[in-house]
């Protein structure tokens, strides 16, 4: 095995996640769209998901996913240095940061912190760049949230879009992991050309909301899901490949590969292009549906919690989402 040699790496040390408590079955949606539980399933694997109600935001969500996770480190909030939350769903459109609200909340009195958008590759991208304060020694102790409440940005009458997306959160503390064991290798990619396949056009500063445009459907997301569905299909594998290239590995190296959870298809095609057996992958997309920058680590709690995830195991994280963006992530579970 060869591993790039690193005087400090970054790990997990604690893990955590949340749901909202209220589930939207397929059913439900069957009686409000055109839409049925059969076609649901079939193409997109998706069984239910769980929606926020109309008092809870992302902060809510990363404030319980966070506890948890700090309860598992062993960690006080006065200990964190930093805070980073993934997320395109913050509790407010301008300001303040997601990651102010969960700093006051979580009495992360010490912390800085900020949010940092790259849609569902929004784990990846966090993931990354706190691995880099860690291994360059200026951080010891950083929370990570990936939240995302996507319920509240959707037409809930456009049957393309509304059934594929739930809410969540995952989080974690990332520390200098003890030797073999945490990150290895990340890789990041923007494909801006690619912008308007999904995207929510009105309520920023190009078409800020106003009395004329409030009851534009171009508030809401708008996607073109045969090209989105083209585009994770091959970045998957890809991206996955690259990261595994950087750190001179290989895909039957990889012990629990965590696809972005969007549709069981793209997931399908990953594994078979990697050549990964299915019991590799981590996949709870029929419970939560497309939870966005939440999925990857909301998937690797229920891994954990559920004792598959073994100190040592090779796991391989890879997100895609709207920008195009997508990242891959490479680390050595450690504990
Ligand atoms: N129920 C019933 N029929 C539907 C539904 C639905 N919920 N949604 C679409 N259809 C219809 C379409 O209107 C279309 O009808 P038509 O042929 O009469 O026009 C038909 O089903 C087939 O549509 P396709 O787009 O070919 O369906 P496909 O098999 O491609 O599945 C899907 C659509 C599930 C959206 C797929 O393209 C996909 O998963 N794409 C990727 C989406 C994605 O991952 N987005 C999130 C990215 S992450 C982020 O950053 C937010």
């Amino acid at each position: 095995m060869t591993e790039p040699p690193k005087k400090v790496r970054a790990g997990i040390t604690g893990i955590g996640s949340a749901v909202p408590d209220r589930v939207v079955t397929n059913a439900e949606w069957a009686g409000l769209v055109d839409t049925s539980d059969e076609w649901i399933r079939s193409r997109t694997g998706i069984s239910e998901r769980r929606f926020c109600d109309a008092q809870t935001a992302a902060s809510d969500l990363a404030f319980l996913a966070a506890q948890r996770a700090l309860a598992r480190a062993g960690t006080a909030p006065q200990e964190i240095e930093l805070i980073i939350v993934a997320t395109t769903t913050p509790d407010y459109p301008v300001f303040p940061s997601t990651a102010a609200l969960l700093q006051e909340r979580l009495g992360c009195a010490q912390a800085g912190g900020f949010d940092l958008s790259a849609a569902c590759s929004g784990f990846g991208y966090a993931f990354y760049t706190a691995a880099q304060f860690i291994e360059n020694g200026e951080f010891k102790k950083i929370l990570l949230v990936a939240v995302d409440t996507l319920s509240k940005n959707m037409d809930h009458t456009d049957r393309n879009v509304c059934v594929l997306f739930g809410d969540g959160a995952g989080a974690m503390v990332m520390e200098p992991a003890a030797a073999g064991y945490g990150h290895l290798a990340s890789v990041l990619g923007l494909r801006g050309s690619g912008a308007e396949e999904l995207i929510v056009r009105h309520g920023g500063s190009r078409a800020p909301l106003t009395p004329e445009n409030i009851a534009s459907k171009d508030r809401y997301i708008s996607m073109n899901g045969k090209s989105v569905f083209k585009f994770a299909v091959s970045i998957m594998g890809e991206a996955t490949e690259q990261v595994l290239k950087k750190a001179g590995l290989k895909p039957e190296d990889i012990d629990i590969f965590v696809p972005h959870q969007a549709n069981i298809r793209i997931i399908d095609a990953a594994l078979k292009h990697l050549k990964l057996a299915p019991d590799k992958a981590l996949v709870n997309i029929q419970k939560y549906g497309n939870t966005s920058s939440a999925s990857i680590p909301l998937a690797l709690d229920e891994a954990y919690q559920a004792g598959k995830l073994k100190k040592g195991m090779l796991v391989a994280a890879c997100g895609f989402g709207a920008g195009l963006t997508w990242a891959a992530n490479l680390f050595r579970w450690g504990y």
